[in-house]
């Protein structure tokens, strides 16, 4: 083992509550402008998809509902039943609604891939044991099969509509977030799986996101309707400005899903009534530096050159109903 000196506690409840402040703080402050539009296309697909329907509904992943629209939730439906693995900023988009309809509203603090807790209590024994990364990377492979998954309270529900609003991405990138902290505390690097095994850790952390659907399926009324959105692409885009004028550098595009054919999946449980999309560019960072450069005549001169690292995803989001 090396490197552990910095390591702290990675307790799963731990991770959620600063994954979640992280993103929070992130909506409040730099990235606020180029979250609004996707905010606003969010909120009037849900109220498309929404209009005519009444009885339960369940939103997963809720998170501090910026992308879902709570009040009209609460005029539409009886009882709304909120989930999270951390259900504090949910609690807080609830309480300004009014007496009445914060009434409709119930609250689950639930892990939505069944096992994150065994799964990060596993990864950091096995990161305080081994004696090298090559150790750490074959153990988390042998670990990962071994998992067992919990079942929610929520699952007893039988709903008119679900919600599924940018969570199946994040069942299926927190698990790896949280091996690349662990790497960097105890190997002062990310976590890559062994070359070998690549394949097996695909379809670890692709189980979530089909049983997630399947889920879904299990939960819906018969004549139930789901609203299912993510970004399943997004392109890493330059923005580069200098004194001597703009260019743009689009990098190529990059792929978030590889094996998972998710639309497929979707279509074995559900028919689609309308499918939409928009994008949603989200700045990354900013630099600046000087460079030489020869002008015409021969003679040098300094250009500062500023750079804006963004990623622009693609949302799709679907209108779903059973077949
Ligand atoms: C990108 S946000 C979803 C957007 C959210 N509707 C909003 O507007 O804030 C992702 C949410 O997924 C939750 N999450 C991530 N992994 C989870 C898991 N395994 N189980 C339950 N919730 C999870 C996070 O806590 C976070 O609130």
């Amino acid at each position: 083992m090396s490197g552990s000196t910095a390591w702290t506690s990675f307790r799963a409840d731990q991770f959620f509550t600063r994954k979640s402040d992280e993103l929070v703080t992130e909506k409040a402050t730099f990235c606020e402008a180029s979250y609004q539009n996707h905010f606003t296309r969010s909120k009037e697909t849900i109220i498309e998809t929404i209009k005519g329907l009444k009885g339960v509904a369940l939103v997963l992943g809720v998170g501090a509902a910026h992308d879902v629209p709570l009040k009209e939730l609460g005029e539409i439906f009886d009882q709304i039943h909120l989930v999270d693995a951390d259900i504090r900023y949910s609690r807080i988009a609830v309480a300004v609604l009014s007496e009445e309809l914060q009434g409709k509203f119930s609250f689950e603090q639930a892990d939505l891939t069944g096992c994150f807790e065994e799964f990060s209590h596993k990864a950091e024994e096995i990161a305080k044991e081994a004696v090298s990364y090559d150790e750490f990377g074959r153990r988390i492979l042998d670990m990962l099969p071994l998992l067992t998954k919990n079942r929610f309270g929520y699952q007893e529900l039988k709903v008119s509509f679900v919600c599924s609003s940018l969570i199946s991405s994040q069942l299926f990138s927190y698990p790896t977030i949280y091996l690349n902290r662990l790497c960097r505390a105890f190997y002062f690097r990310n976590f890559t799986a062994p070359l070998t095994r690549m394949g097996e850790y695909t379809a670890f952390i692709s189980q979530f996101i089909l049983n997630h659907i399947a889920e879904i399926h299990n939960l819906m009324a018969p004549e139930g309707h789901v609203y299912f959105a993510d970004t399943f692409s997004g392109r890493t885009i330059e923005d580069v400005k200098s004194t001597l004028g703009e260019s743009r550098l689009v990098l190529p595009a990059r792929k978030y899903i590889e094996d998972v054919t998710i639309y497929d999946y979707m279509r074995k449980y559900f028919r689609a009534i309308s499918d939409t999309n928009w994008t949603w560019t989200v700045p990354m960072e900013r630099s600046s530096k000087t460079i030489s450069a020869k002008k015409e005549d021969g003679t040098s001169c300094t250009i500062s050159v500023e750079t804006e690292t963004s990623i622009e995803y693609l949302v799709t989001s679907f209108h779903l109903a059973l077949h």
